[in-house]
């Protein structure tokens, strides 16, 4: 039975392609013969302690794309910004003539209580995790129906499916995205189109590997290795595990994108080392 992992003729755009999660999509579904469309925000954001990618991370990522000899659309901007996300899809459109695939992927870490977190970083966060989801579905959705096919993908969290201390910014935008997902799914239905989330643990990029999220685990000491991090990393996760590897979650960003999910929409999957034993059903 083909499980319909062959990417040929298909067209796929990542939010966030820079670095991370996004690369090894883009790379992932490169090499099963899509071409690629990603953007990425390359600057650094005020209200978000650890520094994100770059210009020469978005390069980089196009020329591991080009490699496996597909093409590769790039551009820089914040999908936050609906006409940016727009405009490429529109010139994604005009290049390849469609896109079937797209996967939400961009997203900010930020860490702070109620009584504490500025409205500066409610907003960047609810921005960049909730509002950059809704434009890339609104942007990539009409073209879908257009066609009659489509497999959207969200990325939402461990954390948007359950509260945590510190979690006043982060939980909501990533809780946000599935109620969105699982509205999206049912309004494209109808079209030949599904929209799935994924919700990730602990994954093993910039993301975590950073001093400010170090210090945030172990604030009782200096300068925090990752060595004094790991045990508090896995204590958030229920199978003893610190973090999973990025290609883990493009395993399944791979199955919820293959034939083998037609018929799967408006679901969250969890690729969390367990924590989803934890929430409710
Ligand atoms: N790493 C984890 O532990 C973890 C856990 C759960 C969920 N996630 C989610 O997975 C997704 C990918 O994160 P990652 O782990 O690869 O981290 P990452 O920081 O390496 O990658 C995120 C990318 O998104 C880009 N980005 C951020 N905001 C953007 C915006 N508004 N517009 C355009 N680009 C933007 C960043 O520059 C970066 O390249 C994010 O949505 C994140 O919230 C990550």
């Amino acid at each position: 039975m083909d499980s319909g992992n062959d990417f040929r003729d298909r067209v796929v755009f990542i939010t966030g392609g820079a670095r991370g999660q996004g690369r090894t999509h883009a790379v992932a579904f490169a090499q099963r013969g899509a071409d690629v469309v990603i953007c990425d925000r390359c600057e650094d954001s005020p209200a978000v302690k650890y520094p994100l990618a770059t210009e020469e991370d978005l390069a980089e990522t196009v020329r591991l794309v080009e490699a496996t000899g597909r093409k590769c659309l790039s551009a820089k901007l914040n999908t936050a910004d609906r006409p940016a996300v727009d405009e490429l899809v529109a010139r994604a459109h005009a290049e390849f003539g469609k896109i079937d695939i797209a996967i939400a992927n961009a997203g900010v870490s930020v860490i702070g209580s109620i009584d504490t977190m500025s409205i500066e970083t409610w907003n960047e966060v609810i921005a960049s995790n909730l509002t950059g989801v809704f434009n890339t579905l609104g942007a990539v959705a009409p073209g879908m129906i257009e066609r009659g096919y489509g497999r959207c993908i969200t990325i939402s969290s461990m954390m948007g499916r359950q509260g945590g201390t510190q979690q006043a910014g982060y939980s909501p935008s990533k809780w946000g995205v599935i109620g969105l997902t699982k509205s999206a799914a049912q309004d494209l239905a109808p079209h030949g189109i599904t929209v799935n989330a994924i919700a990730p643990g602990n994954i093993s990029t910039p993301m975590v590997h950073n001093d400010a999220l170090y210090s945030v685990m172990r604030p009782d000491l200096e300068k925090p290795t990752w060595d004094d991090v790991a045990p508090v990393m896995q204590s958030l996760h229920v199978q003893p595990v610190p973090v999973l590897e990025p290609e883990e979650i493009t395993r399944v960003a791979l199955f919820l994108a293959a034939e083998a999910s037609a018929h799967m929409t408006g679901i969250v999957v969890p690729v969390d080392a367990g924590v989803a034993s934890r929430v409710t059903a």
